[in-house]
């Protein structure tokens, strides 16, 4: 069961591989809760605080040295976002929009099982779940395709396509361990067509918030 923060609070992730649009759709999301009125914080992860941009530079750009650290680095960063930024702007019933949370974890730190890393997530989250997460559903090609237009990758950005493979099954994974929270939005389509799809959803959830 998520806990609630503030009574008006929303909080809202977004998650999907590289190259899938959630960027783009959670500045869609702030449009339309600014619209209504709402006051929306946009953050991400990694690289959400000052700790957290240090970590982000780290681990995307020079790796961690060992994959157990990765984890580790990725749950020291979580745990300082939402002490810092998260939390607080829920206390104070504001909208949290967060790009990848605890689900990227799931998805990409596929070296463990979900049980191991259920119980970091816990750890560094002390058990607040998104009351929302969007998962956009893109074909491996087409985010490929969406990528070569960039400019820089990563370290992290530029793994092999077997194991992007593989973070595209454990997401789906994912989204059937949590169906009510995740919502799947098939997003081989246009950018207007698919923010359609996920308003239908920001509607219901503040239906059944506020
Ligand atoms: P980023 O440049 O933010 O990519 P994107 O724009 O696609 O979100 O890089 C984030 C990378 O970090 C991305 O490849 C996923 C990875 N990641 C993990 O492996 N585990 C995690 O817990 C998180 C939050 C991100």
């Amino acid at each position: 069961m998520e806990k609630k923060v503030g009574p008006n609070s929303l909080f809202i992730t977004f998650e999907g591989i590289d190259g899938c649009g959630k960027s783009t759709q959670l500045l869609k999301a702030a449009r339309f809760f600014e619209d209504l009125g709402y006051e929306v914080v946009q953050t991400k992860e990694p690289g959400g605080t000052m700790i957290g941009k240090h970590l982000r530079s780290l681990l995307l750009e020079e790796g961690a040295k060992n994959q157990r650290s990765e984890v580790l680095m990725f749950m020291l960063d979580r745990s300082e976002h939402l002490r810092q930024v998260i939390v607080p702007a829920l206390e104070a019933g504001k909208i949290v929009l967060c790009d990848r949370f605890i689900d990227s974890t799931l998805a990409y730190q596929l070296e463990y099982p979900f049980e191991i890393l259920d119980s970091l997530n816990h750890f560094a989250t002390g058990g607040l779940k998104p009351n929302l997460t969007f998962y956009f559903d893109i074909p491996l090609q087409t985010a490929i395709n969406r990528r070569k237009n960039r400019t820089h990758t990563d370290q992290i950005e530029s793994r092999s396509i077997e194991y992007m493979e593989n973070v595209l099954a454990r997401y789906l994974k994912v989204c059937m361990r949590d169906p009510e929270r995740i919502k799947i939005i098939p997003s081989n389509h246009s950018i207007d067509q698919v923010t359609k799809l996920m308003e239908g959803h920001l509607r219901g959830s503040i239906e059944s918030n506020f």
